[in-house]
């Protein structure tokens, strides 16, 4: 029962954070000293999506910053840490190069512990850093390169129950805002488009939720948005009122489609764990920060007798406060790594299970 204070890294995509996190292992929830986040958006946003050399160098800029102001801000100095945790993949090369790099240098410099950490595991944890959820737990992996559900029973014991065959939720709402100019990140802004729609005059297509199975598909959202776009524009303008009906119809498509598969994965969890007395269902990633999203779940979980545990929307995208969690749970069960640390772009959190053919268009990531 050791507390332990970390320093947490994380540079996988267009974020560029660094935080400490104060807590027990096996006694969460834990306590977030300070947690520094700088999004790379304004560079990215002419371009429509991350420019990956461009996100590297931005980090390569930017984290030590993150880490004295992270450091600062907990009032605390690396010489306080017990380790260092850093993001190790999966994501762009380039960034996470950037990352591990600067973590090893700090650990060099100061002598402490280097602790690899898988950037799902950040997100899968965080239920655990912000509410203290116990193991086992089922999960809802959604953001802008996955969409998975995965039994967890510790660090590094997760098994898949389902995934996306084809897109993540996150990378269809980039694509719909792309479509439509709305603006990068997606999946606000059709957010916000949508609180103005009318989700039922657009019939979108509710792929897989009728079969057998928990995986899931949303490419075929992805071509309908496309083809309906297409068919008001060629009969004239696209009204304000047009764009919100759209992405009202889209997004009651995807929550729908997430939901449906989401409460037949709770009666398989069920059945797997008739130990566990109060289940819980937590929700991790991006496009868990969609309030339409978290009441579809919210409702599917209470159905079921499941809690929804939902993390505070800064820490379902991309922080360091998850990974230096990760961290340390890993840490507290006795494991580093060595200076020969190598950045993986590709790490599923189930090894086992088999691969999809297709990985998001932002590669394997979370
Ligand atoms: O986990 P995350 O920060 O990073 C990666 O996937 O790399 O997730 C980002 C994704 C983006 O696709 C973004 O459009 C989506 O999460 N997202 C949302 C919302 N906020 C972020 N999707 C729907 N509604 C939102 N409010
Ligand atoms: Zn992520």
């Amino acid at each position: 029962m050791t507390a332990f204070t970390v320093l947490g890294i994380e540079s996988s995509c267009d974020e560029t954070a660094a935080a400490v996190v104060r807590g027990v292992a096996d006694a969460p929830p834990g306590e977030i000293l300070s947690s520094i986040v700088y999004d790379q958006t304004d560079l990215h946003s002419a371009f429509g999506g991350v420019v990956p050399e461009i996100a590297a160098r931005a980090h390569a800029e930017k984290l030590d910053v993150a880490v004295r102001e992270a450091l600062r801000t907990a009032g605390l100095g690396l010489a306080d840490m017990d380790a260092i945790a850093v993001t190790a993949g999966p994501g762009l090369i380039g960034g996470l190069i950037s990352g591990v790099s600067c973590a090893k240098g700090l650990a060099i410099g100061s002598g402490k512990p280097l602790v690899g950490v898988n950037h799902l595991e950040g997100h899968a944890l965080t239920a655990r850093l912000t509410d203290g959820v116990a193991y086992p737990f089922l999960l809802l992996l959604v953001s802008g390169g996955h969409c998975q559900l995965l039994s967890v029973s510790g660090p590094g014991a997760y098994a898949r129950l389902g995934t996306t065959l084809d897109d993540a939720p996150g990378e269809a709402f980039d694509k719909t805002a792309k479509l439509m100019g709305l603006g990068f990140p997606g999946g606000p802004a059709v957010e916000r488009k949508a609180a103005g729609g009318d989700a039922a005059r657009f019939d979108f297509p509710r792929a897989l939720i009728g079969r057998k199975g928990l995986d899931f598909s949303f490419s075929g959202l992805k071509t309908a948005l496309r083809v309906k776009l297409d068919g008001l524009r060629a009969a004239g303008p696209v009204s304000e009122q047009d764009q919100a009906d759209l992405c009202a119809g889209f997004q009651a498509a995807c929550v729908e489609a997430l939901t449906r598969v989401t409460g037949k994965a709770m009666a398989v969890f069920r059945e797997a764990h008739p130990e566990v007395a109060a289940p819980v269902l937590a929700v991790a990633g991006g496009v868990a920060a969609n309030q339409s999203v978290r009441a579809g779940l919210d409702a599917v979980a209470g159905a079921q007798g499941f809690a929804l545990v939902a993390p505070p929307l800064s820490l379902c995208t991309d922080n360091a406060a998850m990974i230096a969690w990760a961290g340390l749970e890993r840490y507290a069960g006795g494991h580093t790594d060595s200076l020969t640390l190598a950045p993986r772009p590709r790490w599923p959190l189930d090894t086992a299970a088999t691969p999809v053919a297709k990985y998001g268009k932002r590669g394997a990531k979370a």
